[in-house]
């Protein structure tokens, strides 16, 4: 062994950090702690990965709108509902309910559901799916018009949106263009019409921009001069506006008229009635404690993760089109559940007293306190 090599060694087995020591003592109880949770686990063989994220939602009629990257796939609420043999006098909640596959998947199979969501996008998706079930023909013969004839092309006026720090300079001048005159150009039409054409402008947000929704923000194409990272990233095709929006409001034209040849529509045993379907928007921290006892029989949901994800990052094109400013996207940052660094702790005991109980056990669990020191 040359010098080098030896102080190179040397260096290698004297440098053991804090660091270290810390990922070896989570290392050793987090296996204590799944060795003693074992028992209570079971892998369950007719689930694939296909079923269990969103993958197989997209080539199923009404949940391939929107890509709601964390949703629930339809199939997978459908497999436990099932399991659990839940009839329709129950009522299911979801205090985490996202874009809503739980909600639409308990109201096809007759169950009742509650959701509950902070982020103002997961809400207005969820809004405008269940103004489709009851959409007049009227209504639905201008939403094929606008299909046909593009009639924001020939507009002339337009409406600005929000801009917020983290999109500027996410469309070309033409995209952006088009989506003033569009933004617009709907405002001549019933508030139904504009829910379902402000649904298909949110469906295309991402195909029309610089920016590809990634982990835990958005990621810029170099094609927009906000690229910055060692390897220059492509995203691939950038749709035009003009062709975009008619194609998205084909597949919900189609598919709300039953007409989708992807063979899935009827995945659903049809059932006579279809449950009743309620969103509350905010905090579930917050309005958990307001429902009353008793209320809800099953709950189906999927918390957001201890990890960096942050949605207000990843939705933000979304979200300035909804008007959020910066102040307003701060406050959701803060209220939501992540464990970005920006988010502060919240006074839980504060919201509800009769929390004490699990705080306790998270606050005297040592490998929760492991990690978060
Ligand atoms: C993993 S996703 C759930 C997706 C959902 N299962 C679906 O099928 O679309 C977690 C959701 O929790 C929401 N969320 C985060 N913090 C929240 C809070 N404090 N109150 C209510 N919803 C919150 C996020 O906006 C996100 O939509």
């Amino acid at each position: 062994m040359t010098k080098n090599m030896s102080d190179a060694a040397s260096d290698a087995i004297t440098h053991i950090t804090e660091d270290d020591i810390f990922i070896d003592k989570i290392a050793a109880l987090d296996s204590a702690l799944e060795k003693a949770y074992k028992p209570f686990m079971r892998v369950d063989n007719t689930l694939n990965r296909k079923i269990v994220s969103f993958q197989a939602n997209k080539t199923l009629p009404f949940y391939r709108w929107y890509k709601y990257k964390e949703g629930f796939s339809a199939h997978l609420v459908e497999h436990y509902i099932r399991r659990r043999g839940v009839d329709a006098t129950k009522k299911l909640l979801d205090p985490f309910a996202g874009s809503g596959a739980t909600l639409f998947c308990a109201s096809d199979l007759g169950i009742d559901s509650l959701g509950i969501e902070l982020l103002p996008i997961g809400r207005r998706i969820i809004k405008a799916r269940r103004l489709l079930q009851h959409f007049s023909s009227d209504d639905f013969e201008t939403l094929i018009q606008w299909k046909n004839k593009k009639p924001w092309i020939e507009h002339q006026g337009q409406t600005d949106f929000t801009v917020l720090k983290i999109t500027g300079g996410a469309y070309s001048q033409e995209n952006s263009g088009l989506i003033k005159k569009f933004l617009s150009c709907m405002q001549k039409e019933n508030e139904n019409v504009q829910n379902v054409l402000l649904l298909a402008l949110f469906c295309i947000l991402e195909s029309i921009s610089f920016t590809r929704k990634d982990g835990q923000y958005l990621r810029w194409d170099q094609r927009s001069g906000r690229c910055w990272g060692a390897t220059p990233f492509n995203k691939g095709e950038i749709q035009n506006f003009n062709d975009a929006i008619p194609e998205k409001l084909e597949e919900i034209i189609s598919d709300v008229k039953g007409e989708s040849e992807s063979g899935l529509f009827n995945f659903l045993t049809p059932v006579v009635r279809k449950g009743e379907l309620s969103i509350i928007g905010g905090s579930c921290l917050r309005e958990l404690p307001r429902l009353d006892n008793n209320s809800i029989d099953l709950v189906i949901t999927s918390p957001p993760y201890c990890n960096r994800y942050d949605y207000t990052r990843t939705y933000a094109l979304e979200l300035a089109m909804l008007g959020v400013d910066e102040t307003k996207l701060l406050k959701l940052r803060q209220e939501m559940l992540s464990c970005t660094v920006e988010n502060r702790e919240k006074n839980l005991l504060g919201l509800n007293p009769a929390w004490i109980a699990p705080l306790s056990i998270c606050n005297n669990h040592e490998l929760l306190r492991q990690i978060l020191k």
